[in-house]
């Protein structure tokens, strides 16, 4: 199965919208609230093109990856999966379509400051921030090759069930995956 990356339009937003504010969805997000149309319009008409794209798998659009704060070492990677399209295994190939996308734009930076001879080059690495609670994100990520960040601070929130249960207190994690090849 290969997946293909397109970019955000305007005829997506109330799918993305509904999806952004599903419960089960916003509850293992690092910002829960549920945002309006017209904050989402607002951030669409300024989004990165190359920093959010949907990600689709024989055609169909089944989730959304980000890339955010690229430098020439290192990016924000994550990923989601549309409520349909979940527990059939795209949340593995939603992440790789992320980690990939990050790989090329880190390298973009990377091969810029190459010419330019600015500095040394600081390893490469990939990062996200995840509740640990979030089983099947902490899978994915895990067997992506991403492993806890043992120095970074770890953060509480309460939140609500994927149900929309009681509240709970979860753990936002750094995890990190270093690059093995040589940089
Ligand atoms: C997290 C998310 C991306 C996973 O996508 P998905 O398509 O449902 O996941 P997959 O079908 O690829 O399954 C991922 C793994 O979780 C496992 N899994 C499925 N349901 C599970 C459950 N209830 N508890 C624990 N693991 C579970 C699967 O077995 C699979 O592991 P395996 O392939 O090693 O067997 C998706 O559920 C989602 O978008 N959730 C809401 C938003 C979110 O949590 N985003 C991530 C924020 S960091």
């Amino acid at each position: 199965m290969a997946y293909a990356l397109r970019e955000i339009l305007e005829t997506d937003l109330d799918l993305l919208r509904e999806h952004r504010n599903r419960i089960d969805t916003r509850c293992y997000l690092g910002n829960a609230n549920p945002v309006t149309e017209a904050q989402q319009r607002a951030w669409w008409e300024k989004h990165d093109r190359n920093a959010y794209k949907v990600v689709q798998v024989n055609g169909a659009d089944v989730g959304l990856v980000r890339v955010t704060d690229v430098d020439d070492a290192t990016a924000c990677v994550g990923s989601d999966v549309f409520f349909e399209h979940r527990g059939k295994g795209y949340g593995h190939m939603a992440f790789a379509a992320a980690c990939d996308l990050a790989d090329e734009r880190v390298g973009v930076f990377r091969d810029l400051a190459r010419r330019r001879l600015v500095r040394r080059l600081k390893p490469r690495s990939l990062w996200l921030r995840v509740f640990i609670e979030n089983e099947r994100a902490v899978r994915i990520y895990g067997k992506a090759g991403f492993v806890v960040d043992q120095n970074a601070t770890v953060e509480v929130y309460p939140r609500i069930t994927s149900e929309g249960g009681a509240l709970r207190m979860l753990h936002y994690v750094r995890m990190v995956r270093h690059h093995q090849e040589p940089t």
